[in-house]
């Protein structure tokens, strides 16, 4: 067992912020391998229960679940920042040309390594990831998270039209190697695999049927896509599926509505679809920090709650402008503030890091065991030192209660105030 003592964030089942002001995290290694949290609680009470643990103090430093990416791009990782118009002409200028690379597999390992290096250096400990639509890249992934012990899902991407040659695959081979790679990574450890259709624009019917019946094969792996997240993919999608209902709809029509079931962006969509998205168990990865800076559009945090739609928050690197959850958590508020149906929402501070940990778990059907620090969970976490930033230093020792500190970390935090990261 160890024990680890500081300041020390954690959240119960309903969501809530559980802030001990001097805590203590205690674990312990199961059968497997795999450190898990036995206790937790304000340092006097809990310590009393563990009198023998070894206990490591890390003084003015808070202690927080680690963050969880719900969508994002490792092939991308050398394209963040690429200006373009919008949605389309990006994908055809920077981000196909980039992917195509991917089929060396020696290339892909280097790129992972600098992903997970980023992740980490960022607190991010679990990642539901696109690879690119050659199988090397899903291997050189997975060895890479293998490696590193961490929680982490990806897939082979399906696209079998409207894509480059040397990045469009073909339909019966893509979904043979789907399978094949689920046998090989699905499960093992800590890894988990993803179906992952681009987008219904770059798949045929027959690609989206197969990777419907494979979901149904599979019900423990997750399901990843985007959807709904730029007016003129959403005027695409209504040409090549003009008897569907909605975007969305096409989706359900191939039986990849389901609990795991993961979409990215979401913006446009209605209330009938945040109703089929609530029903059928999938849930919205919410990229705020690429929504701006592609003009896609504000996700509407007001429209999910009602519907009681699963969601949680995503970088969507290289989409997205940052690997920090600080940027993210950040651009998410100012969403908040300004895509709604007047007036404006002011999403607590708790509520914006609960969405980037314990409910991106529970979006992801991995509630229990990541993202809250609960007991029983396994223990993935960060240690925050908001000293390491000057300014931060001065904000944080004037906050007077959690949200006061959590939104100055949000505001005024980066990469420079994770200090450490620990995983399971
Ligand atoms: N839609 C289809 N492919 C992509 C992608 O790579 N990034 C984003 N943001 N949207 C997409
Ligand atoms: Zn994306």
């Amino acid at each position: 067992m160890n024990g680890y003592r500081a300041q020390l964030l954690r959240f119960d089942a309903h969501g809530q912020a559980l802030y001990d002001s001097d805590g203590l995290l205690v674990t312990e290694q199961g059968s497997d391998g795999v450190q898990r949290v036995v206790d937790a609680g304000p340092y006097r009470t809990v310590a009393a229960r563990h009198r023998d643990v070894p206990v490591t103090h890390w003084m003015d430093r808070l202690i927080a679940p680690g963050f969880i990416d719900m969508h994002v791009h490792y092939p991308q990782t050398d394209i963040i920042g690429s200006p373009a118009d919008g949605l389309l002409p990006w994908l055809t200028h920077y981000t196909f040309p980039a992917e195509t690379r991917f089929c060396d597999a020696g290339y892909a390992a280097e790129v992972a390594h600098v992903f997970f290096t980023e992740l980490m250096r960022n607190g991010v400990t679990t990642a539901l990831t696109f690879a690119t639509a050659h199988p090397a890249s899903v291997d050189a992934f997975f060895h890479e998270a293998q490696k590193r012990g961490l929680r982490m899902m990806s897939g082979k991407v399906l696209q079998d039209r409207n894509s480059p040659d040397g990045l469009r695959d073909e339909t019966e081979q893509s979904l043979i190697d789907s399978e094949t790679l689920i046998r090989r990574w699905h499960g093992q450890g800590r890894l988990g695999y993803a179906i992952t259709p681009r987008f219904a624009p770059t798949s045929s019917e027959a690609q989206l049927r197969g990777a419907g019946e494979l979901a149904a094969r599979y019900p423990q792996t997750w399901i990843h896509s985007h959807v709904a997240e730029n007016r003129d993919e959403v005027r695409w999608v209504a040409e090549l599926y003009p008897q569907a209902r909605s975007y969305l709809s096409v989706y359900e029509h191939f039986g990849l509505l389901r609990t795991r079931a993961v979409y990215a962006h979401c913006i446009h969509l209605d209330d009938t679809d945040r109703a089929l998205m609530h029903a059928s168990g999938a849930a919205a990865a919410v990229s705020p920090t690429s929504n701006l800076f592609l003009g896609s559009g504000f996700f509407n945090f007001r429209g999910a709650d009602a519907a009681g739609m699963l969601h949680g928050l995503a970088s969507d690197v290289g989409g997205g402008t940052s690997f920090s959850p600080f940027r993210t958590m950040l651009a998410a508020y100012f969403v908040g503030r300004e895509g709604q149906s007047k007036p404006g929402l002011s999403l607590a501070p708790s509520r914006l890091w609960w969405l980037h940990t314990g409910g991106a778990a529970r979006a992801l059907g991995l509630e229990g065991v990541i993202g809250t620090l609960a007991t029983g969970s396994e223990a993935d976490f960060v240690v925050l030192n908001p000293d390491a930033i000057p300014l931060l230093s001065r904000k944080a020792r004037r906050a007077e209660n959690l949200e006061e500190l959590l939104f100055a970390l949000i505001v005024l935090g980066d990469d420079r105030a994770v200090e450490r990261v620990v995983t399971a």
